[in-house]
């Protein structure tokens, strides 16, 4: 396969080559693009050199798959360029998720929306990522009624800029910042900008695309968005009323087995899921499970996940794979 990976420079970008290199994907031929700014710079693929291309170079290419994360604003110019040119487009931005012709996709919960003649896929927003994998199953089996969700949000999930802002500030460096306030021992409640109704647009992405992968506009989310001080992933402390009851350790065995899911949730030895532990893996952590006594059939949980990996690069590298292993590429 040709394969360009679009945002190659950026954070994002980063952990998708590694991700494609660490999955074996059948990388044939990688096409780091960038802006105008990085062409002509070198990137390691593989062992080997790979040149930084811009966009109008990497479109003459062909390239069989184009992986995306440069942006919003890219996307939206781009997509349909490559697509138009017989490329597949995975795309990691906003920019085409709520398109009613456009999968918005977790593979391990909703591949079969991808169908032939599908040539742009988007991969969904990195907190509703890993909210919904874990989701997913429970609705299936107690049917979600409403989730209350507030998130602690990683810096990296804003980019290379929010990354260094908080160093910059770490080191009493005064630089470039991402955000409108301090990060360093600091919470911000806003990810993204404010939409009309009083949210974030990222509060809005958790309510939204939820109900789309899980494919079930009656899902009620409230979401609050939170950045933290914070480098290895996002955590989300999710609330969950169902339609029936459940039992505390089916719901447990449940997680336990599905794919993608590790359960650490040990109260007696003070074990749960942190950042700093989901840093560089590709599974999403669950803890702090337990029953919501305030109402009826409700439930608490604590889920973390590295906001790179499983919430952008890992899930975008297994959309390619899932279409590749159907014959849809
Ligand atoms: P560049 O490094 O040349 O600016 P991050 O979100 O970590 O800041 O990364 C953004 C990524 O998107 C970078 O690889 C960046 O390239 C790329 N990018 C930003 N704007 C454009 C654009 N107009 N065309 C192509 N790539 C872009």
């Amino acid at each position: 396969m040709q394969v360009a990976v679009v945002g190659a420079t950026g954070l994002v970008g980063g952990v998708m080559l590694k991700v494609l290199e660490e999955r074996n994907f059948p990388v044939e031929r990688l096409i780091p693009v960038a802006s105008a700014r990085s062409a002509g710079k070198t990137i390691e693929y593989a062992g080997r050199k790979a040149v930084v291309v811009t966009l109008e170079d990497a479109i003459a290419l062909k390239p069989d798959i184009a992986l995306f994360s440069a942006g919003g604003e890219t996307s939206l110019k781009w997509a349909k360029k490559f697509t138009e040119s017989g490329t597949v487009v995975i795309d990691n931005s906003s920019a085409w998720r709520m398109d009613p012709d456009i999968p918005l996709v977790v593979p391990e919960v909703n591949g079969h929306v991808i169908k032939r003649g599908h040539r742009l896929i988007a991969n969904p927003n990195c907190s509703t990522i890993q909210m919904v994998l874990v989701l997913d199953p429970l609705h299936r089996e107690y049917g979600i009624k409403r989730v209350i969700v507030s998130t602690y949000q990683s810096v990296t999930g804003t980019g290379i800029k929010a990354v260094r802002q908080l160093e910059d500030e770490r080191m009493g460096i005064s630089g470039e910042k991402a955000y409108n306030y301090v990060i360093d021992k600091n919470c911000i409640p806003q990810c993204d900008v404010f939409t009309p109704n009083g949210y974030t647009k990222e509060e809005m992405k958790l309510v939204n695309e939820t109900r789309k992968i899980l494919s079930d506009d009656s899902v009620a989310v409230s979401a609050t968005a939170v950045r933290v001080p914070v480098a290895g992933g996002h955590s989300e402390s999710v609330n969950i009323e169902f339609r029936m009851d459940f039992d505390i350790q089916t719901v447990i065995d449940l997680l336990g087995k599905t794919p993608g899911i590790i359960v650490h949730d040990n109260p007696q030895a003070n074990q749960y899921p942190m950042p700093a532990m989901s840093e560089g893996r590709d599974e999403v952590f669950v803890g702090r499970i337990r029953r919501d006594y305030s109402t009826e059939n409700a439930l608490n949980m604590w889920i973390v996940a590295d906001n790179l990996r499983k919430g952008a690069a890992t899930n975008t590298v297994q959309i390619a794979e899932y279409m590749l292993q159907e014959g849809l590429i």
